[in-house]
């Protein structure tokens, strides 16, 4: 079987490994992939959401399983063509991917199904978005309404910083349409657990946790950036966490999506904060995390192409897991999640068997940076303290004159 990868991130060329590791897949395609991908899988120069391209492409190279990784792609209605085409996809329709695509659906969806989740208003209104501050305190939690790369996050913990957050958004259109409106909630307390299962509309298979690294410094400073680094377990949480969090969340988001006639086929993800009352959800998204998947996917022993498919046939396939953990660090370039320089050389980069390149073209036969996040390193090993040292073991040949990465992922579990 053949396999089409939509998508260009770190996310994708994990996936476009695991797939080229299968007994069941001959080619891997990427569309439209990236420069650091093209040892893993045959890059082809289509645009993500080009769903017209994407399904001649599927169509003519006896394709015979689509898999969507980024979110754009998705609330465009890429798989939407797919289907219509004939053509075999893993991933959410438009309308089920909603879920991600508008926080004010995700929260009003949540209430209706009784899925735990902070309090919250939704208003496209400066004046009453203060209000509203004035009335609940800080620390408050402000967020773009549509889709934002992680960036249209803000926790403020003073007034001020909640104001400036709101003026981004509301009045200076720093987010565009994303940002017609904004979602105020409730500020959570607690360790972050994400959790993802494969889902094909009442079937709910989790994986393994992950805990990611949104803020871009040391320390949890800094603003909100898609992710810059996870690991895999989350030690903090055992069996029964993950089997509550399925039962309150996940299983009856995906029962709450098929009853409202938007079923859901892929990867949930549920981006938990477990606080003192249970887990409660921060957000949903429709598709593996990023960077979750780089750290989550070497430790799946099952055979990916045969999980999905058979899902999608009706089955409930049976996950094994390896007992290895894995660490993973993003490097990116500085200035993200500002602005940043691009084209510019990626040197010594080590050499590591879980390397995935996102933001990264080349140029006369070397990388160049092509994005913020531009790589992310991982290892595996018995334990995390020691996935731990083997990656910022070899982080330290990377050159870094324009990228920089954190260099505490996984402390909050690693105690050293
Ligand atoms: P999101 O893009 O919604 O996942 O938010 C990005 C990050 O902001 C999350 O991973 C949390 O660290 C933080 N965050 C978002 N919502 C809340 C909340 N209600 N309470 C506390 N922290 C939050
Ligand atoms: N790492 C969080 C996300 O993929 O949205």
């Amino acid at each position: 079987m053949n396999v089409l990868i939509v998508g260009g991130g770190g996310r994708e060329h994990a996936l476009a490994r695991t797939f080229a590791e299968s007994p069941e897949v001959d080619t891997v395609y990427a569309a439209p992939g990236n420069a650091g991908m093209k040892q893993t899988a045959v890059c082809i120069d289509v645009n993500e959401e080009d769903a017209g391209s994407l399904t001649a492409f599927a169509a003519e190279h006896d394709i015979g399983l689509t898999v969507v990784g980024p979110e754009a792609p998705l609330l465009k209605g890429v798989v939407n063509a797919f289907q219509e085409a004939g053509l075999t996809v893993f991933g959410p329709t438009k309308e089920a991917a909603a879920i991600e695509g508008s926080k004010s659906f995700a929260k009003a969806f949540m209430e209706r199904h009784c899925i735990p989740t902070g309090t919250y208003k939704v208003t496209s209104d400066y004046d009453e978005a203060i209000r509203h501050v004035d009335n609940e305190g800080v620390p408050i939690v402000i967020k773009a309404d549509g889709l934002a790369a992680g960036k249209g996050v803000t926790v403020a913990f003073t007034k001020e910083e909640a104001d400036a957050a709101l003026r981004d958004i509301l009045l200076d259109d720093k987010f565009g349409e994303a940002g017609a409106s904004v979602v105020l909630e409730e500020y959570l307390e607690g360790e972050e657990l994400s959790l993802m299962a494969f889902v094909h509309g009442t079937t709910v298979v989790p994986m393994v946790g992950a805990q990611d690294h949104k803020r871009a410094f040391d320390g949890d400073q800094g603003p909100n950036t898609g992710g810059m680094g996870a690991y895999s377990p989350v030690p903090q949480f055992d069996d029964s966490d993950v089997e509550r969090a399925v039962r309150d969340v996940l299983q009856p988001a995906a029962d709450g999506l098929a009853e409202e006639g938007r079923p859901f086929t892929g990867i949930l993800y549920a981006g938990l904060m477990m606080t003192m009352d249970g887990p409660k959800v921060v957000e949903f998204n429709a598709r593996f995390g990023d960077p979750e998947a780089q750290v989550v996917l070497p430790r799946l022993d099952s055979d990916l192409a045969s999980v999905m498919t058979e899902l999608m046939d009706g089955g409930r396939p049976s996950l094994t897991w390896s007992s290895d953990a894995v660490l993973g660090v993003v490097a990116a370039s500085k200035g993200y999640p500002g602005s940043y320089d691009k084209g510019v050389p990626i040197t010594d980069v080590p050499d590591a068997d879980l390397l995935f390149f996102a933001g990264a073209g080349e140029e006369n036969g070397t990388y160049v940076t092509a994005g913020g996040r531009v790589l992310l390193l991982a290892e595996k090993a018995a334990t995390l303290q020691e996935a731990q040292t083997a990656v910022y073991g070899k982080l330290k040949g990377l050159d870094t004159t324009n990228l920089f990465y954190r260099t505490d992922i996984g402390r909050n579990v690693i105690k050293d």
